[in-house]
């Protein structure tokens, strides 16, 4: 499955759609309600419909959530766990053998209400309708496609087990790296309640008198947090859906580096100083990394 940062970029779906969606909130939000009646008015003209929707109970959940998923159109959140749900439907609709094409005309059907409220409700300069009007096509767009995905997927999946155990696992795995992200996470904040210690002690130093080791200390240390704060930011994009940034490895590196180089500058034996020697290669080095990196990110 392609990335939702991915699928964003192939429909061109900037924060400004994003955006845009989460104005027309307020407004879609009074047709939740009216949503699934009008939705339902339209499918009931698909003759196999009532052989899917067989009875009451699956009846009312659809509508439930066709609710759901129409408020979440314009939740202005479009992350990794969108994309998961958006997934889930999908699956709900191939697991049933609903034939793909049924979606797409019921998605004709979403885009064409949405478009006659917006053109009643909010239309008073075209220019500005118009880029809300596309920003609603796009949203519908990336839902169809992701849906329609799972239709292919099916078709062309072969199982090596079967396919109930392939999907526990499948399904096992995401929820273990999910939660192993998790733990990440928590021994991040560990990690930075441990910096703020070494801050302290290293601050103590200042006090006792020896300030020149309390204050490379404390330089070190503060490296240490900010290396910290971004591994940590780093994890919880990740988490939301976005890239990995493989350079937050390199300045953890490079940080570790330059503690270290402050810490051997406060002995002056000549066997330190070729540690340091060394040690000024290793940041050059990993410095000429980074900004190679740091490049490539940006051309990208
Ligand atoms: C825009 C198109 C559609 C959307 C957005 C949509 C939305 C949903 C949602 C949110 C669910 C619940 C998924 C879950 O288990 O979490 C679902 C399930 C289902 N959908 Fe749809 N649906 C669409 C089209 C259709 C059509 C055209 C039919 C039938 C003619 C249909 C029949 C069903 C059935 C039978 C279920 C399983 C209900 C159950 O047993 O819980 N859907 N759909």
């Amino acid at each position: 499955m392609e990335s939702i940062d991915k699928i964003k970029a192939h429909y061109n779906f900037t924060t400004g759609d994003a955006a845009n969606l989460k104005q027309l909130k307020p407004l879609m939000e009074k047709h939740k309600d009216d949503f699934p009646k009008e939705f339902y008015n339209y499918i009931k003209h698909l003759e196999d419909t009532p052989k899917f929707l067989k009875n009451e109970e699956i009846i009312k959940r659809h509508q439930d959530g066709l609710k759901q998923w129409f408020v979440d159109l314009f939740s202005g959140e479009y992350s990794t766990q969108y994309l998961r749900d958006i997934e889930r439907i999908g699956y709900a609709h191939v697991k049933i053998n609903l034939p793909a094409h049924y979606v797409n005309a019921a998605m004709h059907f979403v885009r064409q209400y949405c478009l006659k409220i917006l053109e009643k409700g909010f239309c008073t300069d075209i220019n500005e309708c118009r880029y809300l009007a596309k920003s609603v096509d796009k949203i519908i767009d990336i839902n169809l496609d992701v849906i329609t995905s799972s239709f292919i997927e099916e078709e062309i999946k072969t199982y090596f087990l079967s396919e109930r155990v392939e999907s526990y696992l499948i399904q096992f795995a995401n929820r273990f790296a999910y939660g192993l992200n998790l733990i990440l996470v928590m021994g991040l904040v560990i990690m930075g309640v441990m910096v703020m210690g070494l801050f302290a002690y290293d601050v103590s130093h200042i006090f006792a008198g020896d300030i020149e080791k309390g204050l490379l200390g404390t330089l070190g240390s503060l490296l240490m947090m900010w290396v910290v704060i971004e591994l940590m930011d780093t994890e919880v994009k990740h988490l939301k859906g976005g890239k990995f940034a493989t350079k937050v490895f390199i300045s953890v590196a490079l940080v570790a580096v330059i503690r270290k180089l402050l810490v051997t500058t406060l002995k002056a034996e000549a066997l330190e100083s070729q540690l340091s020697v060394i040690l000024i290669a290793a940041i050059a080095v990993l410095g000429i990394i980074y900004w190679l990196i740091a490049k490539i990110e940006k051309t990208e």
